[in-house]
């Protein structure tokens, strides 16, 4: 009985620090560093001729540094603040797209169909990104 108040407490405390280390990346996107614009160049975009790594993750081939680095850009992006849109959406398609990268790593059956469904560049653009800034 006791012990299950301990655990309860105990799992009350990670939560406020989760939430308290979200509200500190909320603050942090106001400066000039962008995460959302980092994770887009860094992994949604590529050189001419070579294929980005979402395209890769989605086809299964991204590495293991790629999806590493990408699982931190997305959860970056979960804790910054879109330009536009509705934060708890926001947070929730970051969140499928950090869940799909780390199915991925795992080897999870079905986590590049996952990925696939939660990297939709038009779905989320639509909502969040400002048209005026292409
Ligand atoms: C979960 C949401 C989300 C998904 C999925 C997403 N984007 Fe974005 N993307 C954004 C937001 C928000 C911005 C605008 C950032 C800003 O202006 O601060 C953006 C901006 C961009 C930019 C411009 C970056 C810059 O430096 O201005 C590119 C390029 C881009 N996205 C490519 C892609 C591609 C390609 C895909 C699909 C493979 C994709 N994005 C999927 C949210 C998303």
């Amino acid at each position: 009985m006791k012990e299950t108040t301990q655990t309860a407490l105990r799992a009350s405390a990670v939560l406020a620090v989760v939430f308290g280390l979200c509200a500190t990346g909320l603050t942090a996107a106001d400066a000039k560093s962008n995460p959302i614009k980092d994770a887009m160049s860094k992994y949604h975009k590529a050189p001419k001729g070579t294929d980005p790594a979402c395209k890769k993750a989605g086809a299964g081939q991204a590495s293991k540094e790629e999806l590493t680095g990408m699982v931190a850009a997305y959860k970056a992006m979960c804790a910054a603040k879109p330009p536009q849109g509705d934060q708890a959406k926001w947070v929730k398609l970051c969140t499928e797209l950090v869940n799909a990268t780390t199915a991925l790593q795992k080897g999870e059956a079905g986590a590049a169909d996952k990925y696939k469904a939660a990297v939709n560049c038009k779905a989320c653009h639509d909502e969040f990104k400002p048209t005026a800034k292409k």
